[in-house]
């Protein structure tokens, strides 16, 4: 019933000396039977979409500004993102959370903004590590993806990313039991929102995914595929990963 998706990051890296990379990727799964998302800086994105365009690879933005338009120096709205080539937008990664202070609710404005775009967010939640070892995941995750996906949204083209911080980009995972209590509980949450809609939610696991581990969080209820960092920059990384989700069941 949903769709599965691997989602590559880029974050702040990448030229258009890199475009090979979303070539070679595009050479390797031709027909994939799983999503293919990459979203790469801003500043390639045009360059990217029209290296897809006859793939089965789609291209998205790492964030977006809650406005449409007018006077905010160096930011981007999802009507642009849109405009350029991208059908998804990255919204709410802890990177932005803590390098922006972006809030809930700032992220629940820029999700708004995505959907009337015509844009699908994938929204990220996850705690820190002294969060964890308080105790408090589920009381953060929660109060994050309350705050976060506002209302009314379509739960078809809603995405949710598990990334608990202190796994992202450290090599760190958490074990499959921690990721399964999270998933099944944002899929509960999801489901006293949005009611039966809620299983139309794809939920991703990001965080230190790599190809070594890819298919053991894959085998993970509750968990549609991943958001990958570093591991999605190069095509023979990412490619056994997308190879591993194609094979869950
Ligand atoms: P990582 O990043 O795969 O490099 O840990 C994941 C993310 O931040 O989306």
């Amino acid at each position: 019933m949903r769709r599965k998706l691997a989602a590559g990051n880029w974050k702040m890296n990448g030229t258009a000396a890199d475009l090979h990379q979303i070539d070679a990727l595009a050479a390797r799964h031709p027909v994939p039977s799983v999503d293919v998302l990459v979203c790469p800086p801003a500043t390639l994105l045009a360059r990217m979409a029209g290296a897809v365009a006859d793939t089965a690879i789609t291209v998205g933005g790492q964030d977006c500004h809650q406005e449409a338009s007018g006077a905010h120096t160096g930011d981007i709205s999802a009507q642009m993102l849109a405009a350029a080539g991208a059908t998804f937008v990255i919204l709410g990664h802890s990177e932005r959370r803590t390098d922006h202070n972006e809030s809930d609710a700032l992220v629940a404005a820029k999700t708004a903004a995505a959907l009337a775009a015509g844009l699908d967010p994938i929204v990220c939640v996850g705690e820190s590590l002294e969060e964890r070892e308080g105790g408090r995941t589920l009381e953060v995750i929660g109060r994050q993806l309350d705050g976060s996906v506002p209302d009314g949204v379509p739960a078809a083209r809603l995405v949710v990313a598990y990334e608990p911080v202190w796994a992202i980009g450290t090599g760190r995972t958490p074990t499959i039991q921690q990721i399964e209590e999270v998933h099944r509980f944002l899929r509960k949450r999801l489901t006293e929102r949005l009611d039966q809609q809620a299983r139309s939610v794809r939920l991703l696991y990001g965080g230190s995914v790599k190809a070594g581990n890819a298919a053991d969080i894959f085998a993970v209820p509750e968990v549609d595929g991943a958001l990958v960092g570093g591991a999605s920059l190069k095509a023979e990384e990412f490619s056994p990963i997308i190879a591993a989700l194609e094979q869950a069941r």
